[in-house]
């Protein structure tokens, strides 16, 4: 029998990055610790895991998404599901034989949200995949064929009234669109935001007034794309800006800010007083220029004068930070509190992750560190009760490489230096993802 030498494989196939192949359902999980008896509901995650064990970039496998299932202290079940698209069913690729885009290709691989009552995974090129409580996929959406394009993995759900505040990005023209949902799962948006070329778009920003897009210069590289590659190069000669517009004249026009090349993949809150819009982000300098040095990115705000047509950059934090996330009930308003996840890099393979605390407003910030070979993902927040800011706990997915075992963490989301009040030992491993969701 021969084997592959891991060696020979990319870092996003090899260690925690590597697939899993099986799909399981396992109950009554073994818990150290204490979980909280208030926390009660699943915690949902996707993540990138190619059936074929193979896939170009760490964001391109297929979508398998992970539930956990917690209620009155105990951990009633774990499942995984891949996520049945069209690609991974089919073998449809972003344009068919004949040319046409088809937006049920995709991988589905990037985030799992509710909204309307249907439970979404989600990835920016392809239209959501719906999924059954039980992870079955029941098929691509297209709101009653109003959805002419792909679908972010970032909408932003305003507490407020319910919408989800969505957009799209695209190689050729129309190359941003922007799309509202109401809070009954309706289509009722939908228009161009015209912008000069077309670049990577991962994330929105949305306040009570406004929605603020980001047109940074991740540009759309024909030749990469041609080659296989991930289709994107940083080029600061494009400009960096943020576009704003009034969500009570959501076809209204876009007003433009410059700010300094850079990247940001996800935002960690916004909020406006009428006019000022404050945007705290993880701000990477630039991204992918050089393979050898791993991109970093820092807490970064962005603070927009409407009056006087002015932004103002500055540098929060000089530590890295992903993953940016908040009690959901506090997006897009004035939030003190937001919680970041740090992976090593390729650099510092066998360090641990840590999860971080941060205090936007005293502009203060506190870190568990995981230890030698405890890499953690995004920590999502569950609320205690409903106050919104209120008390609550994190859950994150942790690899342990000594043991090659995942668990799933739960912190006092106030208190995350104590450590895990609870841990829940999984049955199996759980690759490195991205988002997911909590759902009480
Ligand atoms: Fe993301």
């Amino acid at each position: 029998m021969t084997t592959t030498p891991t060696t020979s494989l990319p870092r996003h196939l090899t260690g925690n990055y590597a697939p899993v192949t099986d799909e399981v359902v396992a109950t009554d999980l073994p818990v150290s610790g204490r979980l909280p008896e208030g926390l009660e509901g699943s915690f949902l995650r996707n993540g990138p895991n190619p059936a074929s064990g193979r896939s170009a970039h760490w964001f391109s496998g297929d979508g398998m998404v992970h539930r956990l299932d917690l209620a009155d202290g105990r951990a009633l079940a774990y499942r995984n599901r891949f996520v049945q698209t069209a690609t991974l069913t089919r073998g449809a690729t972003t344009f068919d034989a004949e040319g046409r885009r088809d937006l049920t290709a995709g991988a589905a691989n990037t985030h799992v949200i509710r909204h309307a009552g249907r439970l979404l995974a989600l990835e920016e090129t392809c239209l959501p995949y719906e999924l059954t409580d039980e992870l079955d996929t029941v098929g691509p959406i297209d709101f009653g064929g109003r959805l002419q394009t792909g679908f972010t993995a970032h909408p932003k759900l305003c507490p407020l009234t319910g919408e989800l505040h969505a957009f799209a990005y695209g190689w050729t023209a129309p190359y941003l669109t922007y799309h509202v949902i109401d809070a009954a799962g309706q289509l009722v948006t939908s228009r161009d935001v015209e912008v000069p070329g077309s670049t990577m778009v991962h994330d929105v920003n949305l306040t009570e007034r406004f929605v603020v897009f980001m047109d940074l210069p991740m540009v759309f590289d024909l030749a990469l794309a041609t080659a296989g590659a991930m289709p994107y190069r940083f080029d600061p000669s494009y400009g960096a800006r943020l576009g704003v517009l009034r969500r009570d004249d959501p076809h209204g026009e876009v007003r433009w800010f410059e700010i300094d090349p850079c990247y940001v993949f996800h935002p960690v809150n916004a909020h406006d007083d009428g006019t000022t819009i404050t945007i705290d982000v993880a701000r990477y300098p630039e991204l992918w220029t050089d393979p050898a040095a791993p991109a970093t990115a820092c807490l970064w705000r962005w603070t927009i004068d409407l009056e006087r047509g002015t932004v103002t950059e500055r540098q929060l934090d000089d530590r890295p930070c992903e993953f940016p996330r908040l009690d959901d009930r506090q997006v897009g308003l004035r939030a003190r509190r937001a919680w970041t996840t740090t992976m090593p890099g390729a650099s510092a393979e066998g360090a641990g992750g840590s999860i971080t605390v941060h205090d936007l407003e005293a502009l203060t910030s506190r870190t568990l560190h995981l230890g030698a070979g405890r890499v953690a993902g995004e920590a999502v927040f569950a609320p205690a009760d409903d106050r919104p800011g209120g008390p609550g706990w994190l859950l994150a997915h942790l690899h342990d490489a000594t043991t090659d075992r995942s668990e799933v963490i739960v912190l006092d989301a106030d208190d995350v230096e104590a450590g895990p009040v609870a841990t829940v030992h999984l049955p199996v491993r759980v690759p490195h993802g991205f988002h997911g969701s909590w759902l009480s």
